[in-house]
């Protein structure tokens, strides 16, 4: 069963009680939250403070998704805020192998983040060290873009990488994802599927939830 990480970038924010509410009630597994500076990433989103209200609310584990530069300035400050699981750029970080160790000694899981363009092959020296890799299908920075298609090729090669080493690694992808393309990205080896609009803008997000859980 795929674990399901609805990303609150598409909730309603003037009713962000009923959201987490919904979730709480839902078959959602994870909280997926977006935190972007306007600078790795042409858009700014919301920072610890509001990840630290969705905490109080929330009975689901953390997933974020760090689109920053220098992303160890705020790994102690993300853990403070509630994240389980912390993700970070592998185009944001020179010293990945250091971001990754940190995140972990904070006591935290912890992902690397590839853009469209990045190749898998750039983890083959990192991917023992990591909880999960999240592939990007659309460009970071803004919710509702088209999926990119070179998604499901992306997938299948870091599984393969995966498996080869028999490590036990979940893989994200984010970004368009729909009932539509859900099912094969599943088949290609994605274990986690976030979805923004897909559950947010549905006529009843709870039950587009269980959909895709049921993949
Ligand atoms: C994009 C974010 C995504 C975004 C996905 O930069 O990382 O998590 O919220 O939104 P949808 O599912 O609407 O494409
Ligand atoms: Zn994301």
């Amino acid at each position: 069963m795929p674990i399901i990480a609805p990303s609150l970038l598409a909730a309603n924010f003037l009713q962000l009680q009923d959201e987490c509410d919904m979730l709480n009630n839902s078959e959602a597994d994870w909280y997926h939250l977006d935190i972007m500076d306007g600078r790795f990433v042409p858009n700014i989103s919301y920072g610890p403070m509001l990840v630290e209200f969705f905490r109080k609310a929330s009975t689901k584990f953390f997933d974020v998704h760090l689109m920053i530069e220098e992303p160890g300035n705020y790994a102690e400050i993300f853990k403070k805020a509630g994240a389980g699981m912390l993700t970070v750029h592998y185009e944001a970080c020179p010293h990945l192998h250091r971001n990754i160790q940190q995140i972990k000694s904070l006591g935290m899981q912890a992902g690397v983040a590839l853009n469209p363009h990045t190749p898998v092959e750039v983890l083959k020296d990192i991917l023992h060290d990591v909880d999960m890799v999240l592939i990007m299908s659309v460009n970071p920075g803004f919710g509702g873009q088209k999926f990119i298609q070179n998604t499901f090729n992306k997938i299948r090669e870091v599984k393969a990488m995966i498996d080869a080493k028999s490590l036990d690694i979940k893989i994200e992808v984010d970004g368009g994802v729909t009932l539509e393309n859900a099912g094969e990205l599943l088949q290609a080896g994605a274990s986690v599927l976030v979805a923004g609009n897909t559950v947010f803008k549905a006529p009843n997000p709870t039950e587009m939830i269980a959909r895709l859980k049921a993949l």
